[in-house]
């Protein structure tokens, strides 16, 4: 694949893009969980060029910023203004100064490019000889785009821009997709010639190929049958149209790799997400960034994960997570969220509404229920009671806890960190943790129950409770001590 490696590709990123009607520069907003100008980026790298360069402009400070974040090899250069494509070109090639070779160009907002497209450009481009090859697609309304004129035995004449075209012109429907691979040095010497002699009185890259035509060289065209891949983004509808089908075509890719999509439709998995074979995943769920899932594993409904890590055979229902990682066979669910640092171990469990961050909870341990466990650590085996809050913050400081293994903390239970719960020790229900346990021991802190006789025949006359505590108590206080004797004896 890296035979017909290029000296430079350059992405043309410059523009304003203004019907997106943003702050944010066009190429920065994402789709499959990358920006644009990142999937540009990706397919770029794919061919291996000695240099990356991507042309920046409006909003350049941002875009210069996320670019050293996700590839720091790039080199950028600077179009202070946006003369046209012929200019941002120019402008890129001083960032890969005298080479030669060839020199793909492609823009930054062409998110469903494929790397395979472009290898097949480049291959085509070396083969035929060519000076410059572009990769043109034939589309039902070609309005818009830049036409390709046609020349003898199947070369390109030149590229007429919509604006410029003639009623005739305008009939033809294969269109330029504004990527390009060209010889170094015919393209420095067409950029030097070509004008703004045109309707939008810009210097356009498109006139290169008709000059280099023009001095007898080879112009030709690769035309791909995949017209989605050569879409660009100027608004908001197509940035959600390209959306769907890169989604769409991420979905089918995992499916015929072995993961079952209930609803496609409503399932939104990122371009950088691992899915292993026999993964489900169920209606409404999103799975982004460096999330990962092994097999077996089933997801959703109703789940969104970030950077998570999901272990063989987890099941997780209704949750919003990231930055965690779950066990093999774990469960998480229905109605949990999982923050940052959360770690549960094979076997484990978080239940319904639990809040967990930066809590490692040990094989088989369980947090079943209506608990919020931050900055603890707990061990194998230990179960967490319904409703247990482990209050991590006192107001200035975050503290943590440690829960030991095949511990149990009873129900209700507030416990005041730091704090240490050693191996095999008890925390009645309804505590408030204020002191460190050691192994074997039960801990219990709570108000000692007392229990007042007659109160609500004296505090509560003529309502219901008193007539149902009238009639529990027909017989008088001897049934009472009965039932009482009998518990006592039978437990
Ligand atoms: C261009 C082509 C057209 C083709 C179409 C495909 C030209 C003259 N026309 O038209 O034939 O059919 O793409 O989508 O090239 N840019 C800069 N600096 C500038 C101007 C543009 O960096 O000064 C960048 C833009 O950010 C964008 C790309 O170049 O990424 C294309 O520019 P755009 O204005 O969208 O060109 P089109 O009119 O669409
Ligand atoms: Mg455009």
């Amino acid at each position: 694949m890296t035979s017909h490696r290029p000296a430079a590709v350059i992405i043309m990123a410059a523009g304003q893009g203004t019907r997106m009607k943003s702050a944010t520069p066009k190429v920065l907003h994402e789709i499959g969980g990358r920006s644009l100008v990142e999937h540009a980026v990706v397919t770029a790298r794919a061919l291996a060029p000695d240099y990356l360069v991507v042309v920046v402009g409006t909003g350049r400070e941002l875009v210069e910023a996320h670019l050293a974040e996700i590839d720091p090899d790039v080199r950028t250069a600077v179009q202070e203004q946006q003369l046209g494509t012929g200019d941002a070109v120019r402008v890129g090639l001083t960032a890969a100064p005298g080479i030669s070779g060839a020199v793909v160009v492609t823009s930054g907002d062409v998110p469903l490019l494929q790397a395979e497209t472009l290898h097949e450009l480049v291959a085509e481009h070396d083969k035929s000889g060519n000076a410059v090859t572009v990769l043109t697609a034939r589309v039902p309304d070609p309005t818009g785009y830049g036409r390709i004129i046609p020349g003898e035995g199947g070369s390109v004449a030149g590229i007429v821009e919509h604006k410029d075209a003639s009623p005739e012109q305008r009939q033809i429907d294969e269109i330029n997709a504004g990527i390009y691979v060209f010889d170094a040095e015919t393209l420095r010497d067409g950029l030097s010639r070509i004008t703004t002699d045109n309707a939008q009185g810009e210097l356009y890259l498109t006139d290169v190929l008709a000059i280099a035509k023009g001095d007898g060289k080879r112009v030709g065209a690769y035309v791909t049958e995949d017209a989605m891949q050569t879409e660009g983004v100027n608004d908001r509808v197509q940035l959600a149209t390209l959306r769907a089908e890169l989604n769409r075509r991420t979905l089918d890719t995992h499916m015929r790799a072995g993961v079952t999509v209930v609803d496609p439709d409503t399932t939104w998995v990122d371009q950088t997400v691992q899915l292993e074979q026999d993964v489900t995943l169920l209606p409404n769920t999103q799975l982004h960034g460096a999330t990962t899932v092994a097999s077996g594993a089933t997801i959703g409904p109703d789940t969104t994960l970030t950077d998570v890590q999901v272990g063989e055979g987890a099941t997780i229902i209704r949750c919003h997570g990231s930055g965690s990682v779950i066990g093999a066979n774990a469960s998480v669910g229905p109605f949990a969220y999982l923050r940052p640092g959360t770690a549960l171990g094979a076997n484990a469990k978080i239940g319904t509404f639990v809040e967990t961050k930066n809590t490692s909870i040990a094989d088989g341990a369980k947090v079943p229920h209506l608990t919020y466990a931050g900055d603890a650590t707990i061990g194998e085996g230990a179960n967490i009671g319904a409703g247990t809050i482990f209050a991590n913050y006192d107001g200035v400081n975050k503290w943590p806890t440690t829960i030991g293994r095949h511990s149990f903390v009873g129900s209700n239970t507030v416990i005041v960190a730091p704090r240490t719960v050693a191996d095999g020790a008890y925390i009645a229900a309804g505590t408030a943790l204020t002191e460190d346990v050691e192994p074997g021991e039960i801990a219990v802190a709570r108000g000692k129950q007392r229990n007042i006789a007659g109160w609500v025949a004296r505090k509560r006359a003529g309502t219901k409770t008193a007539k149902a505590a009238a009639e529990a108590t027909k017989d008088g206080a001897q049934s009472d001590t009965g039932e009482k004797a009998q518990r006592e004896a039978g437990s």
